[in-house]
């Protein structure tokens, strides 16, 4: 079995709670794009001790390879599993998130960016 294999996505139970949201949005400070991932936008993840999302990562797609971003560590925590970055992007064609929740596993999604 590949690790791949084991990641959901949008088209798998639970996915409200669970797929990373990808969004580029205006810094408010300085105007420039920044990435904003979110899980559980749709419906809101459970953030306790015993269920919570470990962990979020952000990889760009350049030339047909994942290059790795940024990790953002979480949990535990009892905070709204959303981070904000500001990130080159010119370089990529696509971002691609990945979040580890405790219980349900590993689910992602991805952006594609226009040139
Ligand atoms: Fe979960």
């Amino acid at each position: 079995m590949k690790l791949g294999e084991l990641i959901k996505g949008a088209a798998k139970e639970g996915k409200e709670k669970h797929v990373p949201v990808i969004e580029l949005i205006s810094c408010q400070d300085c105007a420039d794009k920044v990435v904003k991932i979110t899980v559980g936008k749709e419906v809101a993840h459970p953030n306790t001790i015993e269920h919570h999302i470990k962990w979020i990562a952000l990889y760009g797609v350049k030339k047909g390879l994942a290059v790795h971003i940024f990790t953002c560590d979480l949990g535990p925590t009892y905070g709204v599993p959303e981070v904000i970055s500001h990130a080159h992007l010119a370089d990529f064609s696509e971002l691609i998130a990945i979040e580890y929740c405790n219980i349900h596993g590993l689910w992602e999604d991805s952006l594609t960016l226009s040139p």
